[in-house]
């Protein structure tokens, strides 16, 4: 199935919300009905992003708000100039596990991060390379929490009222992008949820 261009459609949520088991289920979906998809993450996609996600999740000491944020920047931007553009530009539809709008709900508004300045470094980051399609999978963050394994990373690990907050900011960046953020009710089973993700992903690709 040729497109005439590339997709990018992110993929968004609270630790915990069952992202990575929906883009699984739909790059096999999209890949039975012949479209040249990828599936990619951050942090991490890259070489040089795999040694960033080491220290971003498991790194023992403190760890500055800001060297954080520029860890998920650097990764970003080596992730949309290496991996995310030259497949856009091959036409591919490109599946990210996270991308600009985890820094604004975590970094800006779970850390208390400026949130435009945040805005003007993602688009330096990125070069301004946007998602055509952002889907927010929102959960209650108990659920979210309950859905955790036992060993949590150093993100993971920031209790309840972290992650109350970039829920509320994952919702507020909705409200503010209400064509390109479409929320999806990640309470409900798998099932459930990929039903919705189909109808999205279907209505933009019409089919
Ligand atoms: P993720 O790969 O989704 O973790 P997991 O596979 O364990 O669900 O994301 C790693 C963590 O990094 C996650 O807690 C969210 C956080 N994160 C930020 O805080 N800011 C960012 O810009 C990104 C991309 C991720």
């Amino acid at each position: 199935m040729e497109l005439k261009k590339g997709f990018f459609i992110t993929f968004e949520g609270a630790d915990g919300c069952g992202k990575t088991t929906q883009i699984k289920l739909l790059n096999e979906w999209l890949n039975k009905k012949n479209y040249k998809t990828i599936v990619t993450l951050e942090p991490g996609a890259t070489d040089l992003g795999k040694n960033l996600r080491q220290i971003l999740l498991h790194y023992e000491k403190p760890v500055s708000d800001e060297a954080e944020m520029f860890m998920y920047l650097a990764d970003r931007a080596q992730h949309a100039q290496m991996i995310i553009k030259p497949a856009l530009e091959d036409k591919t539809i490109v599946l990210c596990d996270r991308y600009t709008d985890s820094t604004v709900a975590y970094q800006g508004y779970g850390r208390n991060g400026n949130i435009e300045k945040i805005n003007t470094l993602n688009e330096i980051a990125t070069k301004g390379l946007k998602s055509d399609l952002t889907l927010l999978f929102d959960v209650e963050s108990e659920i979210a929490q309950s859905r955790l394994g036992k060993t949590k990373d150093r993100l993971e690990s920031q209790g309840i009222q972290f992650h109350k907050k970039v829920r509320n900011g994952y919702l507020e960046l909705a409200k503010q992008n209400p064509e390109r953020i479409k929320i999806i009710d990640a309470n409900k089973t798998i099932e459930e949820v990929f039903s919705d993700v189909q109808k999205i992903i279907g209505e933009l690709l019409s089919i």
